[in-house]
């Protein structure tokens, strides 16, 4: 039995179908457990009812948005209860300076969750992602229902984006593997670093549309996204973000195809796993 916080979310689903296909049981954890439309045989439990959840629970999936500050509680009830072990997501950027994760500026406190985790009492793998390829729904979809030209600063930006689906199967194979992982920080990410004006033409051919990456200056931007609803602070973090790295290389690493046995999913098979939410 596998206990999953964060599971109605962008890496919990997946994760859920992950340790499901795998034979393996799962209970989720949701703060509306009536509306949370989990996949066939999973079971939902509220925050409220955190003890029933870790009855007869071999491994605990931490997510620092759904858990934050409660990790430290949480795992030490899960060692409480005899789990075995946690995983925990974190981020790869999450020993930079806080002032350079803008994450942080949302609320998300991957670093303090990741070491509750890691200096608690049970043994633990921490999962540290790229950029996720989901978050190219938000910078341009609502773009383009103007065109085919998607504005925005930083061309040059380049990092290795990661398929939410690599993410969550990482997850389970740390969760259902043997010990080989305990004790590491995994970084993990797409397979290979593309440019935002390298990125928008493959979401265009995946989507059968001539799209094209205009550069705007970075000030005007920022002030799109904060017009269209973005935290202030974050815009400015994100997109000092892009500066910062345009100049630098983009980390790749290789852990999801030694995990996992098969190459880590590329952005064009990750777009087209999502053409209907490109429409
Ligand atoms: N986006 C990226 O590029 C990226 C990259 C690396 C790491 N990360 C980190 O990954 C995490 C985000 O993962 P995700 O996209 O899977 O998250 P998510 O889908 O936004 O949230 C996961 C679940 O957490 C619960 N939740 C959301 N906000 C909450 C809140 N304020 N308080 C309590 N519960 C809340 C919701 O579940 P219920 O409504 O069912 O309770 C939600 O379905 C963050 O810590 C982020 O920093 C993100």
């Amino acid at each position: 039995m596998y206990l999953v916080t964060g599971a109605t979310g962008v890496i919990g689903r997946p994760l859920l179908h992950a340790l499901r296909s795998d034979g393996a049981h799962v209970r989720a954890l949701t703060r509306h457990p009536a509306h949370a439309d989990l996949p066939d045989g999973v079971h939902a439990f509220a925050p409220d009812d955190i003890e029933a959840a870790l009855e007869g629970v071999r491994g605990l999936f931490v997510h620092p948005r759904a858990v934050g500050e409660h990790t430290g509680k949480l795992v030490a009830l899960a060692a409480e209860r005899d789990v075995e072990k946690v995983v925990v997501l974190s981020a790869i950027n999450v020993e930079e300076d806080p002032a350079h994760q803008p994450s942080r500026f949302n609320g998300d406190r991957n670093r303090e969750v990741e070491r509750a985790v890691t200096e608690g009492p049970l043994p633990w793998i921490a999962v540290r992602p790229s950029s996720f390829a989901m978050n190219t729904l938000g910078m341009w979809r609502g773009q383009l229902g103007f065109g085919d030209t998607v504005r925005g600063p930083f061309p040059g930006f380049a990092e290795a984006v990661i398929h939410e689906r690599d993410v969550a199967e990482v997850i389970a194979r740390a969760l259902l593997g043997d010990d080989a992982l305990l004790g590491r920080r995994i970084e993990v990410t797409g397979p290979e670093a593309l440019r935002f004006d390298e990125m928008v033409p493959i979401l265009g051919a995946v989507i059968g549309r001539p799209l094209r990456y205009q550069e705007v200056p970075a000030e005007l931007a920022t002030e799109a996204m904060i017009r269209n609803g973005l935290d202030e602070n974050f815009a400015h973090a994100l997109v000092a973000r892009f500066e910062r790295e345009s100049t630098r290389p983009a980390t790749v690493s290789t852990e999801v195809e030694a995990i996992l046995g098969r190459p880590a999913l590329t952005f064009a098979e990750w777009a087209g796993d999502h053409v209907v939410d490109w429409s």
